[in-house]
């Protein structure tokens, strides 16, 4: 996969937003949407150019029974022209049979810089995890399969209360070495700010290339964009985001929903940045969204420009 490397004192004007509302946004909700809903948001997404949609989870379906479907939306996309841009979370070898079965090209796995989050998250200390992620690594390799790699609650976390930077940077760099094309740090419960996640991306940045490494910001107090902003300003080129703002970690009591993917690309396109995705494909989709969801999504950037639409036609 390009992934527009760069040396890291010229980083490129091309910012890849990678969308995770039908697994992080829809994995949080009551409402079981219907298979054939999820497949036509994803569609959506992956019309309006998302470089990356990630679009189920095989998790235990007891665990997350909002996203039941995946085998069957994975399947979906194994023929599919697009393919090579749609992925899964994986969270251990018995869901890695499930993608291969689907035929998935790439996947995602994650586990957390605390160690309390990583128990509650997926039922294994750090040490097991690692241990239980070696055969899929092995896998993937053998199969060609792409792997990125999530750690979460490395701004904070729910359980333990404030972590050291060097904690998510001691994960991340044991994820890449084992075999991850790219780091996705998460802020899982939406609390950092622009300092800390410059203090955290230099501190991973110490350990791995900067351009391996991508954000994850949840919004719950309002200061994801800005977390985004700090980490462009260092150069990292690729943000994770959700269509309309939706999202959350059930087992992250409090976490909201993530950066909304039309107020980030908004923000980068009035910046001069480059991501290849259509304004008015991605507000269709998040449109689409918010009908699946029977109710206003928390996307600003979405919420102005419906109104606007409806200015002008009124
Ligand atoms: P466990 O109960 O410890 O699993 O759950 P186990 O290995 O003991 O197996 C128990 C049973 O589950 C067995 O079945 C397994 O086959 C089955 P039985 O023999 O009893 O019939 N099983 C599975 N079935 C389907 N798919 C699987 C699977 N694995 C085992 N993959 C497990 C361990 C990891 C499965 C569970 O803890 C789980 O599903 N956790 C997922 C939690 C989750 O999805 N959290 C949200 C995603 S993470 C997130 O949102 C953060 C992120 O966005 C980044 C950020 O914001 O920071 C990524
Ligand atoms: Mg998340």
């Amino acid at each position: 996969m390009d992934i527009k490397q760069t040396p890291q004192d010229h980083p490129s004007d091309f910012v890849r937003v990678y969308e995770v509302g039908p697994r992080d946004g829809l994995q949080n909700e009551e409402l079981f949407i219907r298979t054939e809903d999820k497949l036509e948001l994803i569609e959506a997404l992956l019309s309006a150019g998302l470089p990356m949609v990630e679009a189920t989870s095989f998790v235990h379906p007891r665990w997350i029974p909002a996203l039941a479907d995946a085998d069957q939306i994975a399947q979906h996309f194994a023929q599919h022209p697009l393919a090579e841009r749609v992925t899964a979370l994986v969270p251990n070898e018995r869901g890695l049979s499930r993608a291969i079965e689907a035929q998935s090209l790439e996947i995602a796995v994650f586990m957390s810089a605390t160690e309390t989050h990583n128990k509650r998250n997926i039922n294994k200390t750090r040490d097991e995890t690692y241990r239980a992620f070696e055969p899929v690594f092995a896998s993937c390799e053998d199969r060609g399969v792409r792997v990125r790699a999530y750690v979460s609650a490395v701004w904070g976390c729910p359980y333990e209360g404030s972590v050291d930077p060097k904690a998510g940077a001691e994960v991340a760099s044991r994820l890449l070495k084992m075999g991850a094309y790219e780091v996705s740090l998460g802020d899982t419960i939406g609390v950092g700010n622009p300092r800390q996640t410059k203090a955290i991306i230099e501190e991973v940045s110490a350990e791995i290339p900067l351009q391996r490494i991508a954000l994850h910001m949840h919004d719950t107090w309002g200061r994801a964009l800005a977390n985004c902003l700090a980490g462009l300003e260092m150069g990292v080129r690729c943000f994770d985001s959700s269509i309309g703002g939706l999202g959350g970690c059930p087992y992250a009591p409090g976490a909201s929903g993530n950066l909304a993917t039309e107020d980030l690309v908004a923000m980068l396109h009035e910046m001069g940045y480059e991501t290849g995705i259509d304004w008015d494909h991605l507000i269709s989709a998040g449109r689409l969204a918010q009908r699946l969801l029977g109710r206003p999504l928390p996307s600003r950037a979405l919420q102005a420009s419906i109104a606007s639409l409806s200015n002008k036609s009124s």
